[in-house]
């Protein structure tokens, strides 16, 4: 089993590296691949270095596995090349509603593996796969009608530009320095955007209408989602508020019972001063958090609750490794 990530040097890549150390996911050789810039850099990982090679020319029939983390333009122009020598597992957005390619989040439908046609496999928007883990148990129990969600997504969904430029600007505000946005459309320290991907012609983001359609193909067609997509000064962790109408009753004991159960998901909700998750304390956790959980009084059979995940795992590094086992397991 030989293995390559492309985008290695990037914020998704690095943490694929962590996860495969985590899980001792077993490989025979590794190889690490990014833009010229950085070809031959060195990257340290499990006691040895390993030499940056060059995207242009890099030789994709030297890995089984292929993980792309290097953004959409280079999904479009090197995946499918790739996909004739490796299996490719895609972080970017560029495949994910091609119906030959499988939208895979392990614990709610992994076996759609099976399905894959291109030999590629897309990973969801990091804000959909912390969603669709939290909402998979309670549509199989209580069949989910609707979902309204607003998210406060962290500057590392950006990928690492944007990390650099929160801190940046922080600084700049602090020593009282004009601050000229470079990766966000306004200031993002000490301040919100609800702004996220491009803007499409019925109003909405492409980051909002991805949470609609992703949730749609890895989850039900016949569920209605809307979203507001919302960057705020924090580094790493999404969190979601979600408003959830099922056709089926409920009670909040089964809620938590159902979710403390689930896969991948953890309960932490006492009504209580500092009972709930926060992006802070979910980072460089692999569980994804639920907190607030409240009945919605103004509508039967609604909810309310709260969820933290960490973007660069549950939304794009962890989910892409499950992705990979799941592969070799159904072979
Ligand atoms: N961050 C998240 O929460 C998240 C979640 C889900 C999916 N994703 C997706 O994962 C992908 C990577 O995101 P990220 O956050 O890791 O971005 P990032 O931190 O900006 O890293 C980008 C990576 O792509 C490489 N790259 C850029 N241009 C390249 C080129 N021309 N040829 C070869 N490599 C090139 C960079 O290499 P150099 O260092 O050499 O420039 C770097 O390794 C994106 O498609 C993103 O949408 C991200």
């Amino acid at each position: 089993m030989n293995i390559a990530i492309v985008g290695a040097t990037g914020n998704v890549g690095r943490k694929t590296l962590e996860v495969i150390e985590k899980k001792n996911f077993k490989f025979d050789n590794l190889y690490l691949v990014a833009s010229p810039k950085s070809a031959g850099k060195k990257i340290s990982f499990k006691n040895k270095d390993y030499l940056v090679e060059n995207l242009e020319t890099y030789d994709f029939s030297k890995a089984n596995i292929t993980f792309f983390a290097a953004g959409g333009k280079i999904s479009e122009k090197y995946a499918e090349k790739a996909a004739e020598h490796t299996t490719v597992i895609d972080n970017s957005s560029f495949f994910r509603m091609d119906p030959d390619v499988p939208l895979i989040v392990p614990q709610v439908n992994g076996s759609e593996v099976k399905k894959m046609k291109k030999n590629i496999i897309a990973n969801p928007n990091c804000s959909t796969a912390q969603l669709v883990l939290v909402l998979k148990p309670l549509h199989d129990l209580f069949k989910i009608k609707r979902v309204v969600v607003s998210t406060y997504q962290s500057v590392s969904g950006g990928g690492k530009g944007p990390m650099d430029e929160l801190i940046d600007q922080t600084k700049e505000y602090l020593d009282g320095k004009k601050i000229v946005p470079k990766n966000f459309t306004k200031q993002i320290a000490f301040n919100i955007i609800p702004h996220i991907d491009i803007f499409a012609d019925d109003g909405y983001t492409k980051e909002e209408l991805k949470m609609t359609n992703e949730t749609k193909k890895i989850l039900d067609e016949k569920i209605e989602l809307t979203a507001t997509c919302v960057r705020i000064p924090v580094l790493v962790s999404h969190s979601e508020a979600v408003n959830i109408e099922f056709e089926k009753p409920y009670t909040l004991e089964m809620i938590r019972d159902t979710l403390n159960n689930a896969e991948g998901c953890e309960v932490l909700d006492k009504t209580e001063d500092g009972g709930y998750s926060t992006p802070l304390e979910a980072t460089g956790k692999d569980e994804t958090y639920i907190s607030r959980i409240r009945k919605d009084k103004t509508k039967e059979n609604a909810l309310n609750i709260w969820i933290v995940s960490d973007n660069l795992l549950r939304g794009a590094a962890l989910n892409s490794v499950e992705i990979a086992e799941t592969i070799i397991n159904s072979k």
